[in-house]
């Protein structure tokens, strides 16, 4: 036992925090409605002629639409999308400066890009983008009460023998974190963090836009 006082010896102790998980929220761009617009158009478009991924999602999305396995380079293929990359890869940049990636020589690339298309009861599990270094989505139809993108603390099983948090615990304790999908808004992660989008509990379709960025 220490011999200071009680007093002395509390302001010794000293607990930092090491290791964080970073998640990046922020509006597109100043004025993003009009290419929202365009953006859902276009949207509707890939899902009414993309044949082979609508074969694709009676298996592996059922109820919803995704262009993950079919049309998945989105932004070569429309100046819209185009437009989007452009606007998303400034918001890759500041996050990578955040997460302290040595991009001298190296630049991130937008390898992926893809449309989701969430009708009522649709949800998309726990997964991670495998081959990929930064990930994330761009949302462009939020109707009010759709759901929203939940994360989950990547050292969940080797806190096997942990008591249970309590109720109140501080926010970064937390075991998920849910964001709320917001239209015009972009959210960035590491591609090794697990997320899901648990089922759209409201009537209309819940439409974003996801990507992944690889380093070169
Ligand atoms: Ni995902």
């Amino acid at each position: 036992m220490p011999r200071a006082s009680d007093a002395a010896y509390k302001w010794r102790v000293h607990i930092q925090s090491w290791f964080p998980t970073f998640l990046y929220k922020a509006p597109l761009q100043r004025s993003w409605a009009g290419l929202n617009r365009e953006l859902l158009r276009e949207c509707y478009q890939v899902r009414d002629h993309d044949l082979e991924g609508q074969r694709w999602c009676v298996k592996n999305y059922p109820g919803g639409f995704t262009s993950y396995a079919s049309l998945c380079r989105l932004h070569k293929m429309s100046s819209t999308f185009m437009e989007l990359e452009r606007a998303i890869n400034r918001h890759v940049l500041r996050f990578a400066k955040h997460l302290d990636y040595d991009l001298k020589d190296r630049e991130l690339v937008m390898t992926d890009c893809w449309v989701n298309i969430m009708p009522r009861q649709v949800s998309h599990s726990l997964h991670l983008h495998p081959l990929s270094t930064l990930s994330g989505t761009y949302y462009v139809k939020t109707p009010r009460g759709c759901s929203a993108l939940k994360f989950e603390d990547p050292r969940l099983s080797k806190f096997m023998a942990a008591p249970p948090r309590v109720a109140d615990c501080r926010p970064e304790n937390r075991t998920f974190v849910s964001y709320p999908a917001e239209a015009g808004h972009v959210v960035l992660f590491e591609s090794w963090l697990r997320h899901e989008v648990t089922a759209n509990r409201v009537a209309s379709e819940r439409v974003s836009i996801s990507f992944n960025y690889n380093w070169f």
